[in-house]
């Protein structure tokens, strides 16, 4: 998954680089930053004195010493006075050039926490925007897989309106799940009854097919029709996968094997990426093995995206997260 947002302590995370909200003198301070110069030790504080200082919107690079990363990318973002002094543009800077130096130094994964949403007074939701705009512009053309690593679950701004809708949504849902419980048995026959079809065909024994012919009859896999419906929305593999948030390897893995049963999660990746309606969306998990119930938050949560044709992933995915939920990719 090339970009994940995950909740940790960006000290732990045990990747190639991980980023430092700094200030201009490069030498400590308090929050991320004197996480990490206390946990990389003394001698990340030697190094940095001889570096000069850092301009904002510049990074600059070190050694990540006791830190079980391979790098400290020291970023100094901009001290936020109400957006109107040019904050966006220099926090845009912080992320592109520590991704470049991340490139420059052949790193393969790197973690950001959200910089400048701290002691700099940065909106965090506004932030987290930047942050996710400005990796995914890089992820466009090139490979490496970046974490934003946010501290506390307040990061995650969903709007409260998209909450609330979101709310009331698994609500209905709950309530129309309620209501079937009677019926369960009703709606369990019929699922069975679709299911079941082969059978009363062959309840005629003599009519029956071998389980050989049966086999040859199998229906287009999920990765068949993943690939079908790339050509049919007219994309390349690239721009699919890249929306979907799903790394090459595993994309090279599901193109190369037509019966490679994603996980659910990597499913509906595809499908939102490919904006598939919701019957689509639904015919494309069966043949993964998976539906979508109105007996957990997750498949609900789903639902509400996809039936608003809503296909941000990673609005999908911000949602998730404030619902407890495992994210997509
Ligand atoms: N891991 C991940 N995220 C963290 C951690 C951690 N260990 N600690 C804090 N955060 P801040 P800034 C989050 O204040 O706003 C320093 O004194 C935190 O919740 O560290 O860019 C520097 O020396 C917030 O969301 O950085 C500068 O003087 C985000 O990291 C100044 O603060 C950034 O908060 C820089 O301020």
């Amino acid at each position: 998954m090339p970009i994940q947002i995950v909740r940790n302590d960006i000290t732990k995370m045990n990747c190639d680089a991980i980023v430092n909200a700094a200030n201009n003198s490069l030498l400590g301070g308090g929050g991320v930053d004197g996480a990490i110069h206390r946990a990389a030790g003394p001698k990340l504080l030697e190094e940095c004195r001889k570096l000069g200082g850092c301009r904002t919107g510049e990074a600059k690079l070190t050694r990540a010493y006791d830190l079980p990363c391979k790098y400290v990318i020291h970023t100094v973002g901009p001290v936020w006075h109400g957006g109107e002094y040019g904050e966006r543009e220099k926090l845009i800077s912080c992320y592109k050039r520590s991704l470049e130096l991340a490139k420059k130094y052949d790193c393969e994964s790197v973690a950001f926490p959200l910089i400048s949403a701290g002691a700099y007074g940065y909106p965090k939701d506004e932030a987290l925007q930047v942050a996710v705009g400005e990796i995914l512009k890089f992820l466009a053309d090139n490979e490496m897989l970046v974490y934003i690593v946010v501290f506390d679950k307040a990061s995650f701004c969903v709007s409260k309106k998209l909450i609330n809708e979101i709310e009331e949504f698994i609500d209905e849902r709950y309530v129309e799940t309620h209501f079937d419980k009677r019926r369960n048995h009703i709606f369990t026959h019929a699922l069975g009854d679709a299911r079941a079809k082969p059978a009363a065909v062959f309840a005629d024994e003599s009519c029956a097919p071998s389980l050989s012919d049966a086999l040859g009859q199998l229906d287009e896999s999920f990765s068949e029709m993943l690939l079908r419906k790339i050509d049919e929305k007219g994309i390349t593999d690239v721009e699919c996968y890249k929306k979907a948030n799903v790394d090459r390897k595993l994309f090279s893995k599901i193109r190369n094997n037509p019966q490679y049963k994603p996980r659910k999660t990597t499913a509906i990746a595809f499908a939102v990426a490919l904006e598939l309606s919701l019957d689509e969306t639904k015919e494309m998990l069966q043949k993964a093995g998976y539906a979508l119930s109105h007996s957990n938050k997750f498949d609900i949560i789903i639902e509400f995206f996809i039936g608003k044709q809503e296909y941000n992933i990673f609005t999908i995915n911000e949602a998730l997260f404030e619902f407890d939920q495992v994210l997509l990719g």
